[in-house]
């Protein structure tokens, strides 16, 4: 079975073709990006406007790199699956009304995924996904979340409201991954600037600055960030008054990023305490993280036996590829767009699930 998955849900316009073979596993026959980042670096964020036009001007090309990189024409897919909630609804309508056209021209059915469901369904897209045991703590790490869930179905037996259902924390300010990228911006780095905090953070001290460790409290499993980023822009200022900024910017890269894994452990580490759980996944933007991959590793893995899944690297951010994933599952449960429906699908920009 192969599914095409199309995502804009922001400042990316990307479709891809997954296959699923008979004993289930998942392999991506092509994935084409467009990446925006570029377009919004000179506004330090994405700019909504600007990134809907673009990716009406993208979306067709995509689409068609989409089946020649995988070698088939759009008609010998079975189904399309697209994102149409939560996003930029300027940007989500754009794959959304392709996804609708190329379902009713094609006559295949079609799927509205839920971004989020996307990043849960990447780590399908790694090689050892059926060695997950149940309940599953899915942590989901990215620019707009920072959620954890506990699962304890694989896809295929998945709800429609999943999400809704098994919400176990959040954060209760900023994302994890705005949290780098408006600290990255107070220090001078491009948007977005996570992966920017993550390669200068490789030559400084992680215990350079004492920077706070929000919500230590023993039972909540929420997050907050937002203490973290003021302390961050106050220590920034002061090295700035000292004239030892552009020196000490790797320390300070350093220390932000330890603390940002730190809270993201302690909380997926109780996680896994009070909820039982057998293993653990990370997807979203921020796992694309050098020092959380390799915390992951050590903290949980080995320190409390508890395997961790990844997605690989290439399907942490956002991309077609994840979205064709969660629709393999959605068709596999029959969880389509009636063709009624078809025509009147619409994006949504705050879901309720
Ligand atoms: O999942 P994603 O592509 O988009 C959303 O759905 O938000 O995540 C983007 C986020 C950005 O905040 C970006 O700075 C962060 O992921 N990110 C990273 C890294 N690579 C991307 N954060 C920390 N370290 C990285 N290596
Ligand atoms: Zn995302």
């Amino acid at each position: 079975m192969r599914i095409l998955g199309i995502e804009t849900s922001c400042d990316e316009s990307s479709a891809a073709i997954v296959q699923r073979n008979s004993e289930g596993d998942l392999t991506v026959l092509s994935c084409a990006t467009h990446s925006q980042i570029r377009i919004h670096q000179p506004y330090g964020g994405v700019v909504p406007e600007i990134a809907s036009r673009n990716h009406l001007e993208t979306i067709n090309q995509i689409i068609d790199r989409a089946g020649t990189d995988a070698g088939t024409s759009l008609d010998g897919i079975d189904g399309i699956a697209v994102t149409n909630r939560p996003g930029l609804v300027g940007s989500l309508l754009v794959g959304v009304s392709a996804a609708k056209t190329l379902a009713y021209v094609l006559n295949k059915p079609l799927m509205a995924i839920h971004h989020l469901e996307g990043h849960a369904a990447s780590v399908w897209l790694g090689s050892e996904a059926e060695k997950i045991r149940y309940p599953l703590l899915l942590a989901i790490v990215s620019g707009g979340h920072t959620n954890l869930y506990v699962i304890t179905e694989p896809p295929h037996r998945w709800p429609e409201r999943l999400f809704a259902q098994s919400c176990v924390g959040r954060s209760r300010d900023d994302a994890a991954g705005e949290a780098f990228d408006k600290i990255a911006k107070v220090l001078g780095f491009p948007y977005p600037g996570g992966k920017w905090i993550d390669q200068t953070a490789k030559n400084g001290d992680r215990k350079a600055f004492d920077l706070p460790r929000a919500l230590p409290q023993k039972s909540t499993l929420d997050f907050s960030f937002s203490g973290l980023k003021t302390a961050a822009a106050l220590a920034a200022k002061h090295l700035e008054q000292e004239g030892t900024l552009q020196e000490r910017i790797p320390d300070l890269c350093a220390s932000v990023q330890e603390a940002i894994v730190d809270a993201l452990l302690a909380k997926m580490t109780l996680g896994v305490r009070k909820h039982r759980c057998r293993s653990v996944a990370l997807v979203g933007g921020v796992a694309a993280n050098s020092r959380l991959r390799a915390r992951l590793s050590t903290d949980l893995s080995q320190k409390m036996d508890v395997p961790v899944f990844l997605p690989p690297l290439q399907y942490c951010t956002d991309n077609g590829a994840m979205i064709a994933a969660a629709g393999v599952f959605r068709f596999l449960q029959n969880h389509v767009v009636s063709p009624a429906e078809r025509l009147s699908l619409s994006a949504v920009a705050y879901p309720e699930n």
